[in-house]
């Protein structure tokens, strides 16, 4: 990969005349390719749609690889890097064909490269969405040397970009505090987002990065380019900016610990990187990101509405009882909800669950508990009209569980070490390389489904990330697989439960939003947006998650006043205004409301009712973001043919003679008229109710509307006319 000099600009353009442009289409994106033969495969151009190339050749001089490979020409940092059977390390992949197949949804290219010497093989492949502006990226690697060769590098994708003012945003958290968003500009050098966890790569950087080229990140202006690592494992996001601001992002799997063996004729297939570009900004790439996920089952069953739903967790940790579950239930179903799901405390026999120390392994009812058993519970749900839903943990054990006494050789750990335990001084991770492992996985949610056939949603849980390194079944050789063989194991076992079971709700939880990532999701309806339920923390953390992902797959709870997690006292309303932007439900006990409370949770669940599908199914607006620092926040929700939309305005911060802003809406039609009605409404009329404005005033003037002191909120519904 060179930077090319006019001269060799010049051959190379002799060159393009023979070779072959490959363009990547999506309804308003192109990415442009150019093959020929026994030359690598180089990349020209990724950004608005062109349908002329010669304009791209004419206007820039971007030409690298399109799938940098070490060793042999290559000045950045790679894509791929093997040490072949004979111990040559270096690779030189040339072009030999290609192929574009047209599929439901999408075009996919291929194209096949070969080592020029070896009898290695990569196909590059590149998937273009006709139902969003995405295109996913992977290789396919193939070693038909004859002795194994060792991938030492092996990313999904690359993307090169060189243009002014580039900006990166991305994300960190940890727990209670996930997905917080950070900017900042790309400076020479390299700039890195990687994950170390093992099990749960999103708790702390998100395997997702925007890249602002036009300066500092704005959410509805301004070129932008997303990536998104489809991986559930460590992985490693890298942009190595150079001399002039050439940028080189290269994403993929981890390559930290994890050298992977291939022998002869084995392939190896790296996960999806999707890229997805934008010119209205950040919330322009989300939107994508959005619609790809809900249309292609990138998020387990995109489309369909999600049900409004009661949690027990807050509402009495480990203390489930038969009447306690069924109290809860009342509780819901007088409050509108569709369905109830039992959490942690409900297992384990020679080890009771009462404390967090013990049974995870043993999936059998804890009678002294729930005497009648889970499909009694499953009954009682049903005689109130409601679904049932049940957590389990299925991936892990604990050293105090029957499991763990019956087979202590399936724990992610190396057969010489003792192993260092999590949650509860007890907690291991079984080990999903085993083939033994992932049956067993399988039949937890195989056994409760065939006890309890009814079962609608499953909570799937993952508490402990990987502080043992090694595998008691990988061979000695192999033991650099784990990171790799873990995730691929689960990913098989997922897919065998999605094979057998397509229509069970199961939400992802990992200690909150630690797996939320596009490696687990096709097999998850939902994902649990953090533990953290403060409504005014909530705000940041959903903000930061929706830059990626749609609401229809946040989990979003209102919960108990003061907040169990940092004793914040906020008014129902604000909880459930901020909670109806994503699947809405509960985590408290309904019994511990006021009945002015239940009255209003009662209204405000009927309302979501109304509004669900322009919230879960609509296209989302950020518009007034919380991390701007003015105390206030606002977002829009839109249906597809825009016209219907639901206007989300909150004050969380409160001063004496504060700044007020005008609310500016985003994404109307600017020739048709609204009528604005307040919904969910707790407080004084604004003058703009019930009146209609064309959405063209709304979005260039704004209006004024009363958020009188902290934790006020507004939610308007718009109506074209
Ligand atoms: C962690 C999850 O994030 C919580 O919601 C809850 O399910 C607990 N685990 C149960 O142990």
């Amino acid at each position: 990969m060179k930077r090319i000099s006019l001269i060799s600009l010049a051959m190379a353009m002799t060159l393009s005349m023979q070779a072959k442009d490959i363009l990547v289409n999506t309804p308003n994106t192109s990415l442009l390719l150019k093959a020929d033969e026994g030359q690598p495969l180089h990349v020209s151009y990724y950004g608005e749609r062109i349908d002329r190339v010669d304009q791209v050749y004419n206007a820039y001089s971007l030409w690298e690889h399109a799938y940098p490979a070490f060793g042999a020409g290559c000045q950045n940092v790679p894509a791929l890097s093997v040490k072949h059977a004979d111990g040559n390390m270096s690779t030189e992949l040339v072009y030999q064909s290609d192929t574009k197949v047209e599929e439901p949804n999408a075009t996919l290219y291929t194209i096949t490269m070969k080592d020029k010497l070896y009898d290695f093989w990569v196909d590059v492949c590149y998937r273009a969405y006709t139902n969003s502006d995405v295109i996913e990226t992977w290789s396919v690697i193939r070693n038909e040397e004859k002795k194994p060769v060792t991938l030492l590098k092996y990313a999904s994708g690359y993307m090169p970009f060189r243009q002014g003012d580039a900006w990166v945003s991305h994300q960190h958290g940890s727990w209670g505090a996930e997905s917080y968003i950070y900017e900042e500009p790309l400076q020479l050098g390299a700039f890195e987002v990687h994950d170390v966890n093992g099990t749960r790569n999103a708790m702390t950087n998100r395997p997702n990065i925007m890249i602002s080229l036009d300066g500092k990140p704005r959410e509805n202006e301004g070129r932008v380019i997303g990536a998104v690592l489809c991986w559930s494992g460590p992985y490693r996001i890298t942009i190595d900016t150079r001399g002039q601001k050439e940028h080189h992002l290269i994403a993929g799997i981890s390559e930290a610990h994890s050298e992977y063996k291939l022998k002869r004729g084995e392939t190896f297939t790296t996960p999806e990187l999707a890229f997805a570009y934008s010119d209205e900004g950040m919330g322009g790439v989300s939107r994508s990101y959005h619609r790809w996920a809900r249309l292609n089952n990138k998020v387990h069953n995109g489309t369909a509405l999600r049900k409004i739903l009661l949690n027990s967790w807050e509402g009495v940790y480990l203390n489930v009882s038969q009447e306690g579950m069924e109290k809860m239930m009342d509780g819901i179903k007088e409050l509108g909800g569709e369905l109830f799901v039992m959490d942690d405390g409900w297992f384990g026999d020679k080890y009771q669950r009462s404390i967090d120390n013990c049974a995870l392994g043993d999936w059998v009812t804890d009678t002294r508990k729930l005497p009648e058993g889970i499909p009694a519970l499953e009954k009682a749900a049903a005689e109130r009209g409601l679904k049932w839903g049940i957590w389990i943990e299925p991936e892990m054990t604990n050293t105090k569980s029957e499991l763990y006494e019956k087979h202590p050789d399936w724990i992610v750990c190396h057969p010489n070490r003792t192993p260092i335990t999590g949650r509860g001084g007890t907690q291991l991770i079984l080990d999903m390389s085993n083939p033994e492992v992932q049956d067993f996985v399988f039949a937890v949610v195989d056994n409760i489904m065939q006890e309890t056939p009814n079962t609608y949603y499953i909570k799937w849980d993952a508490n402990f990330e990987i502080q043992n390194f090694g595998s008691k079944y990988l061979s000695g050789d192999n033991q650099s697989h784990l990171y790799v063989d873990y995730h691929l194991g689960l990913r098989k076992t997922l897919e065998r439960i999605r094979v057998k079971y397509p229509d069970l709700v199961i939400q992802c939880c990992s200690s909150g939003g630690g797996r939320v990532n596009y490696g687990l999701m096709p097999y998850f309806d939902e994902f649990w947006v953090s533990d953290n339920t403060d409504a005014q923390q909530r705000l940041f953390i959903q903000w930061g998650t929706s830059m990626f992902f749609p609401a229809c797959a946040m989990a979003q709870h209102v919960s108990a006043s003061p907040n169990h997690q940092t004793g914040r006292v906020i008014p129902l309303k604000f909880r459930f205004d901020v909670a109806m932007t994503g699947r809405l439900g509960l985590e408290m006990r309904p019994s511990d409301l006021s009945e002015r409370e239940l009255e209003y949770a009662k209204q405000a669940i009927a309302t979501y009712k109304e509004i669900r599908p322009i919230i879960q199914q609509g296209n989302q607006y950020r518009i007034l973001s919380p991390y701007d620092k003015t105390g206030y926040a606002s977002e829009l929700y839109i249906t597809d043919d825009k016209s219907d939309a639901v206007f989300f305005a909150y004050k969380f911060e409160h001063y004496v003679d504060q700044f007020r802003p005008r609310f500016h809406f985003a994404g109307l039609d600017p020739d048709a008229t609204y009528k604005l009605t307040e919904i969910c409404r707790n407080g004084r009329t604004d003058h703009w109710e019930g009146h209609a404005f064309t959405g063209k005033f709304l979005m260039q003037q704004g209006i004024e509307i009363a958020l009188n002191g902290q934790f006020a909120s507004k939610v308007i519904r718009l109506e074209k006319q």
